[in-house]
């Protein structure tokens, strides 16, 4: 069954692709949707998806994308140079194989897992798989201890990005979402412990919330689990979903204590593609020790040459991500992460003050956690809504997503911005330059001209409206 999909029209275009003259010697149609008949000369075909590419929008000015737009000329040499290797033939492939375990292991180290020269953790496509693993995980973990339980649970706030809806739907995990309430945006210990009970396979906290960039308290939800252990004797592990904060709390958060310092913290995932400013797409999940990944999950392959483990939902994988990632590492060490972390840090609260400043805007949170931030209007009955805005600048080439906020909050609808690598301060002066513009015109409207089915950037679900990463 093909998969609906929506394009800008929602319907399927059966015109065919016509062959510019400049680029074809014989002029000549190309069927859009069906396998052409004869071949095209390569420059030919290159030109003709080339061309058709260049109305995408420009990936350094998307600050809906939390995933990296911009690497060093060096990077994208070696990415190139390793296209062509598959991540899971290790035995042909054993130096890259060997960049993945020091890549796992720089980061089991660096959340302070019990062993990192002997980890438990691989890398993935990106975070949702990592999540996915993590899941399963859990819940593994959670059957063994109970195998006459009843339906497993999770418990997460609202605020979870899809894939952890998608794991709760494909694995059979009933989903215990904790709604929004008032200016509290994500989850907190003592709304999480209420939702616990004995087939409770796990807690999520995210460092941080896709919906506003902030860090969830994962040191009080782990010492609120700790005394709801003491009260019934359930021992209830959290996973922290650390998709863009895992790459960034070791670096400008040294004091705060959210990884495996803390016992009760089983497993943490990372985007190698956000924060880990690699290209898309690779992840990373680390478990706290062995014991937190049931042996049983893991399979070993003879046919790729040794006995291989593998734990993974994908079989073949390019390879290219990982040589970048740890290109990354050795490039920048812990001075680097922490020197353009920081400044993507800066230039997302200054930016955030002066979109502040500038009158009609609030701030939910204010780039100080994640650099990003969201902001609403202050005035919620103005004659323009936070969709016209995100419109208006997109006529500049800008990509400010607009949204409304799930269960309990569908009210509040909220522009937000990520900062990532390459965005600097001039460009900040220029989005802030492009919106003073927009401002005067869209304060003469009378009404607003867009709502929330406008919420382009949204991964609808039909309960509640998802983030892009
Ligand atoms: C908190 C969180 N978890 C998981 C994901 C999914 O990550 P990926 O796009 O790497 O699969 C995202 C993406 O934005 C995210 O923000």
């Amino acid at each position: 069954m093909p998969l609906p999909h929506h394009t800008h029209t929602d319907s399927v275009d059966r015109t065919d692709l016509s062959l510019n003259p400049i680029f074809a010697r014989e002029p000549g149609n190309v069927p859009r949707n069906r396998l052409p008949e004869s071949e095209l000369a390569p420059e030919v075909a290159y030109q003709l998806v080339h061309d058709e590419l260049m109305l995408d929008g420009n990936a350094r000015l998307n600050l809906a994308t939390f995933v990296t737009t911009w690497m060093s000329p060096q990077a994208r040499t070696l990415m190139t140079e390793c296209f062509d290797k598959n991540m899971i033939d290790k035995d042909e492939y054993p130096r890259t194989a060997d960049l993945e375990q020091r890549c796992v292991r720089i980061l089991a180290d660096l959340w302070h897992a019990e062993d990192p020269d002997d980890p438990a953790g691989c890398s993935t496509t990106g975070s949702s798989e990592a999540c996915m693993l993590a899941g399963l995980a859990l819940k593994r973990r959670w059957q063994q201890n109970n195998p006459n339980g009843s339906r497993p649970n999770i418990v997460m706030g609202i605020n979870v990005q899809v894939c952890w809806d998608k794991f709760a739907n494909y694995f059979e995990v009933e989903p215990r979402l904790v709604p929004m309430d008032g200016e509290r945006f994500h989850l907190t210990a003592e709304e999480a412990v209420k939702y616990c009970d004995e087939n409770t396979i796990g807690v999520v906290a995210i460092m941080g919330s896709t919906f506003d960039g902030s860090y969830e308290p994962v040191a009080e939800i782990c010492a609120a689990l700790d005394q709801l252990q003491q009260d019934h004797g359930w021992d209830i592990p959290v996973h922290v979903d650390g998709a863009s904060g895992a790459m960034i709390a070791p670096f400008l958060d040294r004091d705060l204590v959210w990884d495996f310092r803390l016992p009760r913290v089983a497993s943490i995932n990372t985007s190698g593609h956000k924060y880990g400013l690699v290209y898309p797409g690779v992840g990373w999940v680390v478990w706290r020790n062995k014991s937190a990944l049931p042996e049983e999950l893991v399979f070993k392959v003879n046919y790729l040459g040794g006995e291989m483990p593998t734990f993974a939902l994908n079989f073949s994988r390019p390879g290219a991500q990982v040589a970048a990632q740890y290109y990354n590492f050795v490039r920048l060490g812990r001075a680097g992460y922490e020197r353009v972390q920081q400044y993507s840090r800066e230039v997302a609260s200054d930016l955030a003050r002066r979109i502040k400043e500038l009158g009609p805007f609030r701030l939910l949170t204010d780039g100080t956690q994640l650099p990003v931030f969201a902001c609403a209007l202050e005035d919620a009955e103005t004659g323009y809504s936070v969709y016209d805005v995100s419109a208006a600048l997109r006529e500049d080439g800008w990509l400010v997503p607009a949204y409304s906020f799930p269960k309990n909050r569908e009210d509040l609808s909220v522009l937000r911005i990520v900062v990532r690598n390459g965005f600097s301060h001039d460009m900040a002066d220029l989005l802030i330059n492009d919106l003073e513009r927009a401002l005067p015109r869209l304060q003469r409207q009378s009404s607003p001209q867009r709502g929330t089915e406008s919420a382009s950037f949204a991964h609808g679900t039909d309960s509640h409206s998802k983030r892009s990463g």
